[in-house]
């Protein structure tokens, strides 16, 4: 297969200074992409920063093996500036890689306020403010591609992560959204959960793991995702240590009761066996209008569901 390549695309990598964005942003530019390396230089909880030098030390790394970039020191918050050094440095921008991230783990019960504000602000104000101000050159470029970076623990959840998680998620909503207002533009957004060794994972990965969960094993998912011939959109994947898998909603066929006045709790107890079953008519949701269809599948499939037909909301559904 033809080595996929990057020409006279402007690639803008938040966070690109350590860690997942700095392997992101070596590999665009080695393969023709001009290359904005945005980082601020901080601590990995956010506490203190900023270092011009973390982002200069990878335009180093990229000008001396001949590719070309420029370095951005702005917050992620700041997105409106990352943006616009693209656009004057390069007259345009292509592909936002939504990289840059911090860490504050606490259990909901020591949770300050100050904690859980500054994960929303870098991962999700952040992502935002980026997107918005990269927006509006996408749409008139008919154009762009947006990879919004999420985590296992924004999926799943995990133990003293809640700010974190909450975060992650969020930003699974904001690319399954975009992807859907991107869609007449030629816009595609993903969301990534990477797997890397990092500053963020060495002090809870063993130092096994972390020689074995390299950063780069992520990156040819993401090349492949913001890859002008890739029109994946508003999915969720999960990358590393060379596994790669996709993340999507299922939704157990469930049951559909009367909405009257016998509609009881005890009716969702009788019936909780089949609400909670996936074994047989699960769907996999990708839209608010699938919660209407799912009313039409059901009533496609009568022999699973018992009772008599009622019209729902102008719907046949089962009762
Ligand atoms: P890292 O700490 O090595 O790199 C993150 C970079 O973002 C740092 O250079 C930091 O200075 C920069 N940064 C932080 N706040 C910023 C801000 N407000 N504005 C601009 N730059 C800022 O971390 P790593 O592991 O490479 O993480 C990259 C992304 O992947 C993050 O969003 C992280 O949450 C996510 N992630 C990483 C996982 C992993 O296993 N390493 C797992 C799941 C998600």
């Amino acid at each position: 297969m033809e080595k996929l390549r990057y020409d006279n695309q402007v690639i803008v990598v938040t966070g690109a200074g350590n860690g997942l964005g700095r392997q992101y942003a070596k590999f665009f530019a080695a393969r023709g992409g001009k290359v904005v390396v945005n980082d601020l230089g901080g601590t990995f909880n956010g506490k203190a920063g900023s270092d011009g030098a973390v982002a200069d030390a990878v335009i180093k790394e990229i000008t001396d093996a001949g590719g070309i970039a420029v370095a951005n020191y702005n917050a992620v918050q700041e997105g409106e500036k990352i943006i616009k050094t693209a656009v004057d440095n390069f007259g345009r921008v292509d592909v936002l890689i939504n990289n840059a991230g911090i860490l504050r783990d606490v259990t909901i019960r020591n949770m300050k306020d100050e904690d859980w504000d500054v994960i929303m602000d870098v991962h999700v104000t952040g992502a935002m403010r980026t997107a918005r101000a990269a927006w509006p050159y996408f749409r008139k470029q008919r154009y762009g591609k947006v990879i919004n970076t999420s985590s296992s623990s924004g999926l799943f959840g995990n133990f003293g992560q809640s700010n974190y998680a909450a975060a992650k998620m969020a930003l699974v909503g904001f690319t399954e959204t975009l992807a859907k207002e991107g869609a007449k533009y030629n816009i595609h957004c993903n969301a990534l959960a990477p797997a890397a060794a990092s500053r963020l994972t060495q002090t809870v990965w063993p130092p096994e793991m972390m020689e074995a969960m390299k950063p780069d094993s992520v990156v040819p998912l993401v090349g492949t995702l913001v890859h002008s011939s890739c029109k994946e959109t508003g999915s969720i994947f999960e990358a590393g240590a060379g596994h790669f898998s996709k993340i999507r909603w299922e939704r157990s066929r469930g049951f559909i009761a009367k909405p009257d006045d016998s509609l009881t709790p005890d009716v969702v107890i009788r019936n909780h066996d089949k609400i909670v079953d996936f074994s047989s008519g699960a769907s996999y949701p990708t839209s608010v209008a699938d919660s209407v269809s799912l009313l039409e599948q059901a009533n496609a499939q009568p022999a699973a569901m018992t009772g008599e037909q009622v019209s729902f909301k102008g719907r046949v559904a089962l009762v």
